[in-house]
């Protein structure tokens, strides 16, 4: 009996847990050592404070702000963003910008 409430509770607690922090934290070295310069190379051109868009992204809080908000990395993964027309970002830019966000 009490072995299985002692699994009730780590079931309980691994739920809860999910719950509580559904997202990791992307860091912030690698984003400045790697995400930003890729970033300014192909984003901000459009994604500044005078833009006008939602979503600036010439900070790393602009940037996390626009994961959160509206899926910055899917819309890189997916190639909508740059939007066509734009020069086509290399494969391994896009999964460095990916594997930042998944904090891999
Ligand atoms: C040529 C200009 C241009 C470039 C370059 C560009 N975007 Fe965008 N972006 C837009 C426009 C226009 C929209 C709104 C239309 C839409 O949602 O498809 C948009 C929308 C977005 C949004 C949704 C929030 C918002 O501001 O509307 C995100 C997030 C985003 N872009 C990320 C990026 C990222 C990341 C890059 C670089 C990898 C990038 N964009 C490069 C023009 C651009």
């Amino acid at each position: 009996m009490r072995l299985l409430s002692f699994f009730l509770g780590l079931l309980f607690f691994s739920c809860t847990y999910h719950e509580i922090i559904p997202d990791c934290n992307p860091n912030e070295q690698v984003f400045s050592n790697l995400v930003q310069p890729i970033i300014e190379n192909n984003c901000i051109s459009c994604h500044n404070e005078s833009s006008g868009r939602p979503a600036i992204l010439e900070s790393y809080e602009g940037v996390l702000n626009a994961l959160d908000s509206y899926s910055l990395k899917e819309r890189v993964v997916s190639h909508t963003m740059p939007p066509y027309g734009s020069p086509v970002m290399s494969q391994e830019d896009i999964n460095i910008i990916k594997n930042w966000a998944n904090c891999e």
